[in-house]
Order: structure tokens, then C-alpha cells, then sequence
């Protein structure tokens, strides 16, 4: 089915990067941000976002006993939550004209279940050009950092890890090489942010460039 891609008034922006590398504390900074600046946010977050896509994020984050997941099983899933998300969420609060800010996209597919599992990349876009009628986001934010830092900072935070938490380190820099050279070849939407600063100066940073990056827009819509 194709779906119609229509983006007449809102913006998609996406956060993009591995584990720890402060998406969910920058997202929610940003929101706050643009909607001081008078902007409509909804928050979201990848897989979920939905009743069925949270249902679908329970089953790939907690193990299943006696049953490995496949890889395919879990792009399957993920791309199965997607097409709810944007069904039921992010398309219609784009045509609402919102900003939608999400915590993860397809480029974690990519980066996860492709260059960190080893799925051919083309199917993997070619199935989620059909699960999304081929929604892509207007600007990405890639929260880059070493994947040992990332990981620390969730073991400290959590105290517990995740199913995905646990895959080797191996694993973690296939996905942040995945994410690099995604950003390499499509600079002008994903912006490398260096994540491993503090808070604060990420923050500031994400708030320039996103600031600065919705007045080019309106100029150029208007
Ligand atoms: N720039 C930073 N420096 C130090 N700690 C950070 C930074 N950004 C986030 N953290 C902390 O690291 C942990 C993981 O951050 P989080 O935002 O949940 O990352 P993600 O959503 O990318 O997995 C949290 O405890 C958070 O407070
Ligand atoms: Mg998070």
C-alpha cells in the first residue's frame, strides 16, 4: 500500500545514536525548547509510540524463554511497530502541522539490524519504504560517542541492562560505524552531534542547530 507522504506545515526531526548517548535526556530538553519557541511538539519513541507498537517494544526488549529472536523476526517487529507509529501518530500530528520529535528511526534499523546484524540493507529499506509509505525525516540529530562511554553511562544509570544492552561491544561499534556512514552519506539531513561533552553543552548545541536549521525552512516554505 502506498501511503501519502504529505508534510504540508510540521517538521519530523529524529535522535539517532547508541545506547547511552543521551537521546531521551536531549529529546526532552528540545521539546521544552521548541515549545518555548511556540512550536506544537509531540514526543515520541522508537519501537512505540502506540498500544501495539508498545506491545511490540515489550516482546524485542525482554527475552523470550527457551526462544532466540531471529534477526529477521526483530527488523520484521520493529518494522511492524513503525507502521503503526506512523499510521497512528506521526503523520497525522505532521499534517496537524507539529513538530515530531523521535527518539530513534529507521536509521537505527539500519544501523542495528544492518550493519550490527548483518541484514541486507536494501531489503531492510525497501521494507520500510512499504511499512512507512516512505516517511523520512526531515533533519536527524546523531548523538555519536565511544561505545564504552555510552555503555558505562547506562550501567550506571540503570543498574540493570536490556536484551540489546547486552550484545557484545563488537556488536555496538558495528552499529556506530552503521550510524557514521549513514551520516556520511546524507550529511545535509543527519548532523553529527560529539555527545561525550556534558549536558549542558550538548544541549546548547542541539538547540542551535535545530533553531537555526527551522528558520532556513520557513524561509524556504514561505
Ligand atoms: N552528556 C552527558 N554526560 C554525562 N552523562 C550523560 C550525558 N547525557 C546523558 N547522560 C546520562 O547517561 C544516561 C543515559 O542517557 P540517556 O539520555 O538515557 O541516553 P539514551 O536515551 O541515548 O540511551 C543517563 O543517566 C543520563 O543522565
Ligand atoms: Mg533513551
Amino acid at each position: 500500500m502506498a501511503r501519502r507522504i504529505r508534510k504540508p506545515n510540521g517538521f519530523f526531526i529524529t535522535l539517532e545514536g547508541p545506547e547511552g548517548s543521551g537521546k531521551s535526556t536531549q529529546a526532552d530538553f528540545l521539546a521544552v525548547a521548541l515549545k518555548k519557541a511556540g512550536f506544537q511538539v509531540i514526543q515520541t519513541r522508537e519501537p512505540g509510540g502506540t498500544k501495539v507498537a508498545e506491545a511490540v517494544r515489550h516482546i524485542l526488549l525482554n527475552p523470550s524463554k527457551g526462544e532466540s529472536i531471529t534477526a529477521e523476526t526483530e527488523a520484521l517487529l520493529i518494522l511492524a511497530a513503525r507502521s503503526q507509529h506512523v499510521a497512528h501518530l506521526i503523520q497525522p500530528a505532521l499534517d496537524r502541522g507539529a513538530i515530531v520529535l523521535c527518539d530513534r528511526y529507521f536509521d537505527s534499523t539500519l544501523a542495528y539490524q544492518g550493519f550490527g546484524r548483518g541484514l541486507d540493507l536494501n531489503w531492510l529499506t525497501a521494507a520500510n519504504n512499504g511499512a512507512t509509505g516512505g516517511l523520512i525525516p526531515d533533519l536527524t540529530l546523531l548523538l555519536d560517542l565511544p561505545v564504552s562511554v555510552g555503555l558505562a553511562r547506562r550501567r550506571h544509570a540503570r543498574g540493570t541492562t536490556n536484551r540489546l544492552d547486552r550484545e557484545t561491544e563488537r556488536f555496538h561499534r558495528s552499529v556506530r560505524r552503521g550510524f557514521l556512514s549513514l551520516a556520511k552519506q546524507d550529511p545535509r539531513r543527519i548532523r553529527i552531534i560529539r555527545a561525550r561533552r556534558s549536558i549542558p553543552a550538548v544541549r546548547a548545541e542541539i538547540e542551535t542547530i535545530v533553531l537555526n536549521w527551522i528558520t532556513t525552512r520557513r524561509g524556504h516554505r514561505s
